[in-house]
């Protein structure tokens, strides 16, 4: 017999910004360039290969930024896509790149949306449906960097918007200038830090986009309960870590990365994992024993 096709339809929907329906698990594109997210990647025809493969494994959101590669993950997912058929493009901006692994800030209000007007060439888009900005900038009046994404959004580049790595307090002020469609922080099973903004996304139902979501640390180790069900559902555990990211809340929307295809496959096949309450609520307590010995160590 063979193998059913993985499908992301099995994550369940979400409606960004209350009208754009998305199948719940995404893919983060930043993985198709270059080592340290730079320049062209090494095996570009697997990349592209990954790429075409997302809508016929029902994956329709993908998250990008203009700092990918730069540009070469924008222009990979053009290559490979367009035009684009029910497959929802996010991009970032507001990070430059000096070189491999090189992220810096720049968030004046004319570079932001210089950004958002070259993506949206880029991808070959009239409106881009999500641009998120990637870091709030420090040096710049954090207001000014809002005022630009509500310009953005009334100018028509933009049609809904986003911010990453952000406080709840930061999402607050960012909503009394436009209306805050996703949130991407850093979480997974072992690092916990946004709770707090994830349970505030699911009270706003704010779409909350984890990066890195397969990370489980220490807790992949043999024997561990990790271990134990993964072995159970015959997945490995970064499966098991992904449909428990998955399950956590309703709002969730993870975006693996991968530029090979057996990866994608895999990390697909999570969303028909069915975690038991139990599974849930102890993968749920090692994890958040392991977050607080990782917080506790460093
Ligand atoms: N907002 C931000 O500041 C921010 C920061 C970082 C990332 N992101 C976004 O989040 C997305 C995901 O983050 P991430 O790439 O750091 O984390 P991730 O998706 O959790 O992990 C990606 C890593 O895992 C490997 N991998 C993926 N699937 C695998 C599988 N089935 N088996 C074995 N290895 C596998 C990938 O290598 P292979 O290519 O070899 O599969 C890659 O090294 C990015 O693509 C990007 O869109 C956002």
């Amino acid at each position: 017999m063979t193998e059913p096709t993985p499908n992301a339809a099995q994550s369940g929907p979400f409606r960004i910004g209350g009208d754009l329906s998305v199948n719940r698990l995404g893919f983060g594109a930043m993985r198709v360039t270059g080592d340290g997210i730079w320049g062209d990647p090494t095996d570009r025809e697997g990349a592209l290969a990954t790429l075409r493969r997302l809508p016929e494994l029902g994956v329709n959101l993908i998250d990008t930024a203009d700092s990918y590669g730069p540009a070469v993950s924008e222009e990979l997912i053009r290559e490979a896509l367009h035009p684009y058929d029910r497959v929802i493009v996010a991009t970032k901006g507001g990070l430059t790149r000096t070189g491999p692994n090189v992220w810096l800030p720049v968030g004046r209000p004319e570079y932001l949306k210089q950004q958002a007007h070259l993506s949206r060439r880029r991808l070959g888009v009239d409106v881009i449906d999500l641009w998120q900005l990637h870091r709030i900038d420090p040096k710049v009046p954090r207001d000014e960097q809002f005022g630009a994404i509500r310009e953005l959004m009334d100018e028509g580049v933009i049609r809904h918007a986003g911010l990453s790595e952000v406080s709840v307090e930061e999402i607050e002020a960012a909503r009394r200038v436009f209306p805050v469609a996703t949130v991407q922080n850093l979480y997974n099973l072992v690092n916990r830090k946004s709770e707090d903004v994830l349970d505030y996304c699911e009270r706003e139902y704010i779409g909350f986009m984890p990066w890195f979501p397969l990370a489980a640390g220490n807790l992949a180790r043999s024997g561990s309960v990790l271990a134990d069900v993964a072995a159970r559902l015959n997945a490995s555990p970064s499966q098991v870590a992904l449909a428990w990211v998955l399950r956590r809340s309703p709002v969730m929307l993870p975006i693996p990365g991968t530029g090979k295809v057996a990866h994608l496959e895999e990390n697909v096949a999570a969303a028909a994992l069915t975690l038991t309450d139990e599974d849930f609520r102890a993968l749920d307590e090692v994890g958040r024993q392991e977050w607080a010995s990782q917080t506790k160590a460093g």
